[in-house]
């Protein structure tokens, strides 16, 4: 059978992640008010984004994050709901016209195309509103310092200096004059999508109070993780197809988008997604066999077809 990593084949990992995903799903539909009253539309958009496609890989980083540290399903689940509102607006605005302009996301209209871009942008707004409220709340963990320390890095991992800063970057590469080097790629992938996977990593050691050196190592594997994961979205684009993805390919060169992929080529992106697995992996070394499918993921990240 052919092993991902740690012993735990691709079978059993997709299973895992197949698992988690309906886990996340259904904790989504209960944290997601049902459409009700004149403002159903809304809700309606929140929900068409959020529940029911995806990899579900940030959701995934929390929930095995949180195993390592004997964590309750119920409090990981909540902070898996919470980072995967928080990632699913981020594509939904990623998607609008201002940004990325894209038609299709996860194998179907973009919310601004099934909705109208005011709903899309006011749906992503609500997403992002949500996931704090969900953290916030008291069912997430009974601590309230530990609450607040996943409000603080959420917040941070998300705004200026995370997600959103990066995005900027993302936008402002396009109209460079000249194209950018490899550490300003770096930086830009490092805020862009590197934060709020480094925070999935993160947040299972958060919730499980574990000692600094373990929720480092959590946190060292997410941030190259996060860089790994980058180079294979902007590898994909270029290797993969529509009918794969479920969203549109073959447009970052085209759009000017600032990539490894275009500054290396595929070979040499490659090479230096493999590197940055095998050192995710390296931050594992302190931890015993149930960081297998962190081990097996990071194989998954630069393996995967979607
Ligand atoms: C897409 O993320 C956006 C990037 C940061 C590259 P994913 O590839 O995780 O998207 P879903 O959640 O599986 O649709
Ligand atoms: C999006 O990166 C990153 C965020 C949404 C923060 P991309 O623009 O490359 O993602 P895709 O390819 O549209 O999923
Ligand atoms: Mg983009
Ligand atoms: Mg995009
Ligand atoms: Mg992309």
């Amino acid at each position: 059978m052919d092993m991902v990593s740690g012993g735990i084949s691709a079978a059993a990992l997709t299973a895992a992640m197949g698992q988690a995903a309906q886990d996340i799903d259904a904790a989504l539909d209960q944290l997601l008010p049902v459409a009700e009253g004149d403002e159903a539309r809304l809700f309606e958009a929140m929900r068409y984004s959020t529940i029911g496609g995806g990899k579900r890989l940030r959701g995934f980083l929390v929930l095995e994050g949180a195993k390592q540290f004997g964590v309750s399903r119920t409090s990981a689940l909540r902070v898996a709901c919470a980072i995967e509102m928080v990632h699913a607006y981020s594509l939904i605005h990623d998607d609008l016209p201002a940004m990325d302009n894209d038609d299709l996301r996860r194998g179907k209209p973009t919310n601004h195309k099934a909705f109208d871009e005011a709903t899309a942008i006011l749906a992503g707004d609500a997403l992002q509103t949500q996931a704090f409220l969900v953290l916030a709340e008291e069912a997430t963990h009974p601590d309230p310092a530990v609450r607040i320390e996943l409000v603080r890095m959420l917040a941070r991992a998300s705004g200026a200096r995370g997600m959103c800063g990066g995005q900027m970057l993302d936008m402002m590469a396009e109209q460079a004059k000249a194209p950018l080097d490899e550490p300003a790629i770096g930086r830009l992938q490092l805020l862009k999508t590197g934060k709020l996977i480094e925070f999935s990593a993160e947040a299972g050691a958060v919730l499980g109070k574990a000692s600094a050196p373990q929720r480092q190592s959590l946190t060292h594997y997410g941030r190259e993780l996060g860089a790994a994961f980058q180079i294979a979205d902007d590898l994909l684009d270029a290797t993969s197809s529509t009918e794969e993805m479920g969203k549109a390919t073959a447009k970052d060169a085209g759009a000017g988008k600032a990539t490894l992929v275009g500054l290396l080529g595929i070979e040499r992106a490659r090479l230096q997604a493999e590197r940055l697995v095998a050192q995710a992996c390296e931050h594992l070394e302190a931890f015993d066999d149930k960081a297998d499918y962190l081990r097996a993921l990071a194989g998954f990240v630069i393996e995967r077809r979607n």
